[in-house]
């Protein structure tokens, strides 16, 4: 890990993701700069570093890896491409922020956890950006001071205005509802134990092959009870919103009441439209720690424990929707070294 002012980062795959987070280091967050990026389609590369000083360009995340500014890499390849940069940064000893999904299944998840153990120490931190959205951390907080007693129950909603091309019922196990799922892991310190999925009729909007909306519930080894309502073409825009029931009290996050307007006889105010919108604070956020982190040597946030249990928890939610029924979840015995 370089000791020099600002950190060099690498950033693997330049789409939406990825052209984003070169955006956000180059001229939002403080303390690192864009040394490198990567993308397998070398047009792209070339146009990211071409707009940010001293960048240059690769089609291989190990050359990149290999130059002598890059301090850390910033993951942002589909999932499927995640474990081999992960295992080549590991080679290096490089710190990483790796978007979610971890990896695609539990089974690269927990190979990539038994890399990072053979490492002896943490150097990943997963791009679970939830967690740095500041309405969800006044809900932590909250959870966590104990005022309101023991939380029984979250009701979560997550709605997108419409799926892109090609979204399937597994994606939205493994795209949209994994966020519902770490969020819940995180929240209440609990681990998801059990997966069902329910259907409605679907909405008549939904794109052919696609059953929108669904309803996940998740159960925990504290005996939470957590229901998600994932609807990907509800066509108003983009949605999440999250309810405590505790025993002392409830308490809700995501209604986006940051201003509401009267005129004409009408009261209201603006849906975001996309994640991207949403949660750009909590993205600026979660890069900004890392940075952070990674500069003093230390390695936080999400984990590649959560990773893989994130993996497991899709895994059966996945299970659950095919077949139809209850699925518990398999994870293995929790490493000392995510303790
Ligand atoms: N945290 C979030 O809210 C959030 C939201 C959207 C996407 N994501 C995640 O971010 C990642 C990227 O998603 P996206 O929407 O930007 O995808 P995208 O398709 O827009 O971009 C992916 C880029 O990676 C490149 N690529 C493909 N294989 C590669 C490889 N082996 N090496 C280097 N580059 C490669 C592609 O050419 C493309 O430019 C995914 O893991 C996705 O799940 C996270």
């Amino acid at each position: 890990m370089t000791q020099r002012g600002t950190l060099g980062v690498a950033v693997i795959g330049t789409g939406r993701m990825g052209a984003d987070h070169v955006r956000r280091i180059s001229e939002v967050i403080s303390g690192a700069r864009v040394a490198a990026v990567v993308d397998v389609d070398a047009e792209r590369a070339k146009n990211v570093a071409s707009g940010v000083e001293g960048c240059t360009a690769y089609t291989e995340p190990d050359a990149a890896m290999a130059a002598a500014d890059v301090d850390a890499v910033l993951i942002a390849s589909p999932g499927p491409a995640h474990e081999s940069a992960l295992l080549a940064a590991f080679e290096r000893d490089l710190p990483l922020l790796c978007e979610k999904p971890l990896t695609p299944d539990a089974a690269s998840a927990l190979r990539v956890l038994e890399a990072e153990q053979r490492l002896g120490h943490r150097r990943v931190q997963v791009g679970f950006m939830r967690r740095y959205d500041a309405e969800y951390v006044k809900l932590k907080a909250l959870l966590d001071s104990g005022q309101l007693g023991r939380p029984l129950m979250l009701h979560n909603r997550h709605r997108n205005a419409s799926s892109p091309p090609g979204f399937t019922d597994a994606m939205l196990i493994n795209d949209s509802v994994v966020h519902e799922m770490d969020v819940t892991r995180w929240l209440l310190g609990q681990e998801i134990t059990a997966v069902t999925v329910l259907r409605p009729t679907p909405s008549d909007v939904a794109p052919e092959g696609l059953a929108d909306p669904q309803f996940v519930v998740l159960e925990t080894d504290g005996g939470a009870l957590v229901d998600v309502e994932i609807f990907v073409n509800c066509g108003f825009g983009y949605q999440v919103q999250a309810e405590a029931v505790c025993e002392r009290g409830t308490a809700r996050i995501g209604d986006g009441h940051a201003m509401v307007t009267n005129a004409a006889g009408r009261w209201g105010g603006t849906i975001a439209q996309d994640f991207v919108e949403r949660f750009e604070e909590a993205y600026d956020r979660e890069v900004q720690a890392w940075v952070d982190a990674t500069r003093r040597g230390e390695v936080t946030g999400p984990s590649i424990w959560d990773g893989y249990a994130a993996a497991a928890v899709c895994e059966a939610g996945v299970r659950a929707q095919t077949e139809g029924r209850r699925t518990e979840v398999e994870l293995i015995e929790r490493p000392a070294l995510y303790r």
